[in-house]
């Protein structure tokens, strides 16, 4: 046995005496579903989810077993589990308010710059932050301002591909070039620079740089025990939160030199001065704002919300291409359905852009229905007073997981829910709401869909026009891009990107 072992069997052992030793709580008629004998079952579940098995397949089985509503104790977290519609449109229509916090787990307040980003709970703070984001981020009129800087760095990035396919076939490491793309955007957005130049794309500088920024703004933090067993928080200094906080000493720094450089750039008028609204970066609409309102913009506030862009804006559009491009590849006949439809209503004689995206109804058909196989969990909420759900009596401080994988393959709601059909969302396959809720549900939903779409379709839409798609071997062959494993294989997926003849001439141009 290994150190790992002997702290699982301390843990488990840990958690037995703790569940024995907490005082019984009343019993009600009405109980809740849980996984029977408790201590046993709670720590062998614990194990799993430490050992990293993915955890929307353990809800999965679970949810087979005892149905779609139950309830989980993570060592003290009491964890609510929702995966039927009819508990969900309950729990989000008439308690919505109350489910809308995080978790707000001890080992995460530094983290969250004392719980004042956009994981703050409900209230005025976090209200504040939401309005600045729908206006002054996302707004029509602002994601039509930004719809330069995304399809002048997609071009940027099929300009190389479409450069280097002249010296021999290149093998592109598909997640590394997505995700450099889409580092590109958000930063550019953010502060007006790409991160990664030309000759920093298939390096192997380049990919230590995106290493590095992959881990600094990876939204899975390790597990610390302390959120989970109070009695274990002595831990702090050690593991899991140690590694949390180096984590974000690196990223607080960097994004620090991120805001400071461009509040010393506005010190010098000649650059202040005449910004057109168009080259202004989502630093300077902060910097600006703070002249009216300090004490709200301060640094911590500006830097929560330049993480949450780059921490909630990249990995969830990385992963979610890379599944489509995956789908699709296993699936010709939509792909060649998709380019036909691009051929359609863009041509061959110029490239896509954002305002032919309204018309590529089954191009965004065709994420729609990534997003609907392959989001699994939605982020946790917490309760913030008792309510009752199903019947159920959910006393607050209740943590809520909504199982959208179970939902999203409900055979109630979906026909043949376990097969890749964009044409599903054409048809609009009905059935009310609650249904399809990849970017989550009442007021705390996910403010970056409308960017998410956009960027997604923008980008696969112009790899889909200018490129035959091919898949180079991978790494292990028994796991290429056609398996949908995602969250299992190691994601070295290799693809070669041919320029299609017809569109050499434009590619040329560029
Ligand atoms: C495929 C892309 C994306 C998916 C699937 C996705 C999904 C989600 C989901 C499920 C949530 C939680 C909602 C809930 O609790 O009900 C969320 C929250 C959030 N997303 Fe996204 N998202 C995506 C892209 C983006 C982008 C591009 C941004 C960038 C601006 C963004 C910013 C956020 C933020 C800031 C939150 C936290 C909101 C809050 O707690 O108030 N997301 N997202
Ligand atoms: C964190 O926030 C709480 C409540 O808003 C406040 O009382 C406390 O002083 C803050 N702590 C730090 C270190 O900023
Ligand atoms: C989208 O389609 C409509 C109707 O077919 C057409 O009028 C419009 O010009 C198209 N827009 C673009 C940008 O192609
Ligand atoms: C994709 O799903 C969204 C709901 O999130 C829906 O509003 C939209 O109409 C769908 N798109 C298509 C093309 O069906």
């Amino acid at each position: 046995m290994d150190a790992l072992h002997y702290l699982l069997v301390l843990v488990s052992l840990l958690l037995i005496l703790y569940q024995l030793t907490v005082p019984k709580r009343i019993e009600r008629k009405n109980v809740l579903p849980r996984p029977p004998s408790l201590p046993i079952i709670g720590h062998f579940l614990f194990i799993k989810m430490l050992l990293k098995l993915p955890l929307h397949e353990v809800l999965n089985k679970l949810c087979n077993k005892y149905g779609p509503l139950f309830l989980l104790h993570l060592g003290k977290r009491r964890t609510l589990v929702l995966s039927a519609r009819s508990d969900i449109e309950e729990c989000f229509s008439k308690n919505d308010i109350i489910f809308s916090n995080r978790p707000l787990l001890p080992s995460r307040k530094v983290v969250e710059y004392n719980f004042t980003t956009l994981g703050a709970p409900y209230g005025n703070h976090w209200r504040n932050l939401r309005r600045f984001f729908a206006v002054e981020v996302l707004s029509p009129k602002r994601l039509q301002l930004s719809s330069t800087i995304r399809t002048e760095e997609i071009r940027f990035m099929i300009k190389y591909l479409f450069q280097t396919s002249f010296q021999g076939f290149v093998k592109v490491e598909l997640n590394s070039f997505l995700y450099m793309l889409d580092f590109n955007i958000i930063m550019k957005m953010v502060a007006g620079t790409r991160c990664f130049e030309e000759n920093e794309i298939d390096t192997d500088r380049g990919k230590d740089k995106l290493d590095d920024l992959k881990q600094s703004f990876s939204p899975v933090e390790p597990l610390a025990l302390g959120d989970y067993f109070p009695f274990l928080r002595w831990l702090t200094c050690y593991g899991a939160e140690k590694k949390i906080l180096n984590k974000f000493k690196k990223r607080d720094a960097f994004l620090q030199a991120m805001l400071d450089a461009r509040q010393n750039l506005d010190k010098t008028p000649s650059v202040s001065g005449g910004g057109s609204e168009i080259d202004q970066t989502i630093i300077d609409v902060m910097l600006k704002l703070k002249e009216f309102e300090p004490e709200f913009y301060n640094d911590d506030v500006m830097k929560g919300n330049m993480m949450a862009m780059l921490m909630a804006g990249t990995h969830t559009t990385v992963i979610t291409m890379q599944a489509a491009i995956s789908r699709l590849i296993s699936h010709p006949e939509i792909l060649k359905k998709a380019r036909d439809e691009i051929d359609n209503v863009v041509g061959q004689s110029r490239l896509l852009n954002d305002e032919d995206l309204p018309n590529l109804t089954y191009l965004h058909c065709i994420i729609n229905e990534t997003l609907r196989l392959d989001v699994s969990v939605l982020p946790p909420r917490e309760s913030s007073e008792d309510c009752t759900i199903g019947g159920y009596h959910i006393p607050r401080g209740t943590q809520l997981m909504v199982n959208v994988l179970t939902l999203h393959r409900d055979p109630e709601l979906w026909t043949e829910p376990n097969s890749f059909m964009p044409e599903r969302f054409l048809q609009n396959e009905k059935g009310g709401g609650f249904k399809f809720v990849p970017f989550g549900i009442g007021r705390r939903i996910c403010p970056g869909s409308t960017l998410a779409i956009r960027l997604m379709t923008l980008s696969l839409g112009t790899l889909i026009q200018c490129f035959e798609w091919e898949e180079a071997e991978t790494e292990d062959k028994s796991q290429g891009v056609a398996k949908h494993k995602l969250n299992k294989r190691k994601k070295c997926v290799k693809m070669i990107f041919r320029p299609r003849e017809a569109l050499t001439q434009v590619l040329a141009q560029l």
